[in-house]
């Protein structure tokens, strides 16, 4: 048999190497590798025999398989999100920073499945039963049939689980409390979440219950993080959002069942999460008009189109190197689209500080923001306040042209319905045949500055 050895994985991401260093050679995170125990020896390593295996049954690619029911919450951010409710004996990762809502969105989920009938255990290793039932209470919900355990070890929570019906759903709250006594590593560590994250799944998949897993996004490495169990399971949702405002967004960055672009967003309140079901007008609602630097982004999130504040401030510099802030954006397309305006249109930024926000605490990955976060930099450069009623789309070329994206038709019926009058955008984009909005065509950024040069 091969010998055990020590070995070192990443908090992080989970790459394990057989030496320390201080920064992961893979994800690049500082002070996130950590001895585990010993590694298994592998089996079919020098000196074992694999052993004799049985062939499987080969199947043609056509032919019909049943499609998987779904189970649906009732929380239609939530059952979009997930490709249209949940599948039976999936495993669903649930990331997000501490405190942002997670318990809070599964309490509320679990209940309503608790009152369709369902049998739901709600599985706590981080809360006691009576913090649990506290935020039940406030949520309004206390009066529900979830079944509460207070757990950490896998072995337990499996036999738990298995007593009586096999339940529908199980949430996990959360994969980081998770242990197993059979493993010589501390809960926490990478071994214990891939293990019980793994028996878990087992479960599932025998018994047809949908396991829901709670998991912290980490940043110091003191503890594992939900990547590295995010290829382990069958939908992976991360739920964001910025603690200081209300709004939160529910974004499935992996799913066998469904599309992966998909959002929901929730409005965080004191008696727990709401649905927004017209986020546009709430994220584009509290503007004023006549400041300059502000400019609303026709996004699209999934399949839905959303409209976004993007918020400039150009300002001289004092500074050798001037300051550049960005928050919700990427700060290396903003470094970008600066040295574009600078070389192609002579827009002379590179001697002040520039500062960008997307109100309302969302994060924008779309290219098709780059023209209105351009048009929020000339606008706050100059001083020229935009038009109020204006949404602005185009990807930004290093040559300085405005390249047309997909879904303008979208774009322009979610701005059409939320009363706006006006879309300015790349002039080779497919419109459709008929549009209530005022369209304003550019070729280049030349032709943006010389448009805002007129607004003043
Ligand atoms: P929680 O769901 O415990 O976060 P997570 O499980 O992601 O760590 O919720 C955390 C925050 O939400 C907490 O700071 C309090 C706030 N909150 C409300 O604002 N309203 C509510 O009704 C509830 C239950 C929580
Ligand atoms: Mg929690």
């Amino acid at each position: 048999m091969a010998k055990a050895t020590s070995q070192f994985t990443c908090q992080s991401c989970g790459l394990v190497s057989n030496k320390w260093a201080g920064q992961c050679g893979n994800c690049g995170e500082w002070n996130c590798i950590v001895e585990e125990g010993a590694a298994a020896p592998v089996s079919g390593a020098k000196g074992a025999r694999m052993p004799k295996g049985r062939p499987s049954r080969l199947v043609p690619l056509k032919g019909e398989s049943p499609t998987p029911p779904r189970l649906k919450t009732g929380i239609d951010e939530l059952d979009r999100v997930a490709g249209g409710g949940f599948v039976p004996g999936s495993g669903v990762l649930i990331g997000g920073d501490p405190g942002i809502g997670k318990s809070t969105l599964l309490t509320q989920a679990m209940a309503l499945l608790a009152n369709k009938g369902e049998r739901v255990i709600y599985v706590t290793g981080e809360e006691a039963i009576a913090q649990v039932r506290l935020r039940a209470e406030r949520l309004g919900l206390k009066d529900s049939d979830v079944l509460l355990a207070a757990e950490t070890n896998v072995s337990d929570i499996i036999a738990t689980l298995s007593e009586g019906k096999p339940p529908a759903v199980v949430v996990i709250d959360s994969i980081q409390t998770l242990w197993s006594p059979v493993l010589d590593a501390a809960p926490g560590t990478v071994t214990q979440l891939r293990a019980g994250t793994e028996a878990l799944i087992r479960f599932a998949k025998q018994k047809g219950t949908t396991i829901l897993f709670v998991g912290h996004v980490t940043k110091d490495g003191q503890i594992a993080g939900p990547k590295v169990i995010e290829h382990m399971v069958d939908t992976v949702l991360y739920f964001e959002g910025d603690r200081g405002h209300q709004f939160r967004i529910l974004r499935a960055v992996k799913n066998r069942f469904g599309p992966t672009d998909e959002i929901g967003v929730f409005e965080m309140s004191d008696k727990g999460l709401k649905e927004v079901a017209n986020p546009s007008s709430l994220f584009i609602g509290s503007r004023e008009a006549g400041t300059p630097g502000s400019a609303i982004f026709a996004g699209m999130e999934g399949t839905r189109p959303l409209l976004m504040e993007v918020q400039a401030l150009v300002s001289p510099s004092t500074l050798g190197t001037p300051r550049r802030a960005v928050v919700g954006w990427d700060k290396n397309r903003l470094s970008m689209i600066l040295a574009v305006l600078e070389t192609r249109s002579g827009i002379p930024v590179s001697t002040h500080d520039v500062y960008l926000n997307i109100a309302g605490g969302l994060r924008i990955s779309e290219p098709a923001a780059d023209l209105a976060v351009a048009a929020a930099l000339v606008s706050s450069l100059t001083g020229t306040p935009l038009p109020i009623d204006a949404i602005f789309f185009g990807e930004i070329a290093l040559s300085g042209a405005v390249r047309a994206v997909g879904q303008s038709g979208n774009r322009l019926k979610e701005a059409e319905k939320l009363g706006l009058q006006q879309a300015v955008l790349a002039s080779r984009s497919e419109l459709p045949k008929k549009s209530g909005l005022n369209i304003k065509s550019l070729d280049d950024l030349g032709a943006l500055a010389a448009w805002i040069a007129t607004l003043s």
